[in-house]
């Protein structure tokens, strides 16, 4: 019997296939995966058995009792934590659960973009984001980051140059809160002046602020939507990074008006809601003693990692101390291709991304890479970095020293 051939009956314009998983690279640098000694086990084990046995029943109804935004405890939840940790002051029904963040950044493109657009952004971001302007066919203009976030007299000009052009953006996203790539965290006086410039163009602020739990000093400014006196400004986070990406929680906060549309366009009738009871039972007693043991674990993973780079890159790698997160964004020698090395890597087991991948301007990126350093074990990052070193100084002759043993002097 011959299969049937499907593929003449695609869709047009389907995005190539992926590939299948074949299990994680022996030194995965890559994603924003996080550290699995640091997941409350115990508690979460406990928190879906006490939810279950009490609510168990409601899993009768899509929605649970809670409607289409989420489980209500978990709304309760946020709203309280949002109000005490960012300074946020909503009610739990500008919250709407999502499944994770992703599904947040869909729903407000959704409902704001078309092709065609243009949209303001740190001119370092997130690949998820960029990639989703790309496939909307949306144009996003970079604004430069120095160590505290994105440059205010940066974005003014752009604003500016944009509304000489005529085109008004559809908004100013931004990752305000150790910022991805960069680490880099936008002090209140910045905010203030982001507010005061979207404010005098009309547009939006889109607040993607799904790393702020995990400052090391536990210190954050106030998030833009608590500092905004008008409105205009929507909010996403997640509980990925701050408990465990696998669970496919995030959450959108934004006024009704917004909310409402942003419901007609969530076609899923509910995000998972087994993970939505568990995080609703294990927040409230836990989340508060959870999250200085987790910083804690991730940065001793990011001193072993800045230390292996120290050892085996010596000045070859430029990076800063990162303010909290998963991640160090590292610049490389000019003569680095980062698309190469990821290449070069992956054959060896090394897996890193490539600094084009998380840049507007693709050259600007070109010999910087990031990696994260949460879900590798210690060991794992030193070994790694060793082999980053070797594999990289074998394509590109940098660094010319590993481990302060001149390359050349090896023969
Ligand atoms: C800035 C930013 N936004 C959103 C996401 C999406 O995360 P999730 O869908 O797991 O909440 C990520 C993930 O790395 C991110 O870095």
């Amino acid at each position: 019997m011959t299969a049937l051939d499907f593929a003449p009956l695609l869709a047009p314009g389907l995005p190539p296939p992926a590939v299948k998983f074949n299990g994680f690279p022996k030194y995965n640098f890559t994603g924003g995966h996080n550290d699995g000694g640091a997941i409350p086990l115990d508690a979460l084990v406990k928190a879906a058995n006490d939810v279950l046995s009490r609510e168990g029943r409601t899993l009768a109804t899509y929605g649970l009792e809670s409607g289409p935004q989420g489980y209500r405890p978990l709304r309760e939840f946020l709203a309280q934590k949002l109000k005490r940790t960012a300074g946020i002051v909503c009610s739990a029904d500008e919250i709407l659960i999502t499944s994770g963040s992703l599904q947040a950044l869909d729903l407000v493109n959704g409902i704001l973009l078309s092709r065609g657009d243009t949209i303001i952004t740190e001119g370092e971001t997130y690949q998820g984001s960029i990639n989703r302007w790309t496939k909307l066919g949306v144009t996003a203009v970079g604004v430069p980051l120095d160590g505290g976030g994105m440059r205010m007299d940066a974005l003014a000009t752009a604003l500016d140059d944009l509304k000489r052009r005529n085109v008004q953006p559809k908004y100013i996203y931004t990752v305000p809160t150790v910022q991805n790539p960069t680490g880099t965290i936008l002090s209140e006086a910045r905010r203030a002046e982001m507010l005061k410039l979207a404010e005098q163009h009309g547009v939006p602020i889109f607040e993607d602020d799904c790393y702020s739990d995990l400052i090391w000093d536990g210190k954050r400014p106030p998030a833009l939507y608590a500092m905004s006196k008008h409105g205009g400004v929507i909010h996403i986070g997640s509980f990925s990074k701050s408990i465990a990406p696998a669970l496919r929680v995030g959450y959108i906060v934004a006024d009704w008006s917004l909310i409402s549309r942003m419901l007609t366009i969530k076609t899923d009738a509910g995000s998972g809601a087994l993970e939505q009871m568990v995080l609703g039972e294990f927040c409230p007693k836990h989340f508060d003693s959870h999250v200085p043991e987790l910083t804690r674990a991730l940065r001793s993973k990011l001193e072993t990692l800045m230390d292996s780079l120290n050892a085996q890159f010596g000045t070859a790698a430029e990076f800063e101390d990162p303010k909290g997160g998963i991640f160090l964004w590292i610049k490389l020698p000019d003569q680095v291709d980062t698309m190469k090395l990821y290449q070069a890597g992956l054959a060896e087991g090394v897996a890193i991304n490539p600094g084009p991948e998380w840049t507007i301007d693709k050259a600007y990126g070109k010999s910087r890479t990031r990696l994260c350093f949460a879900n590798a074990s210690h060991e794992a990052i030193r070994d790694g970095v060793a082999k980053l070193a070797e594999i990289c100084r074998r394509e590109f002759g940098v660094p010319d020293r590993i481990a302060n043993v001149a390359q050349g002097a090896r023969g």
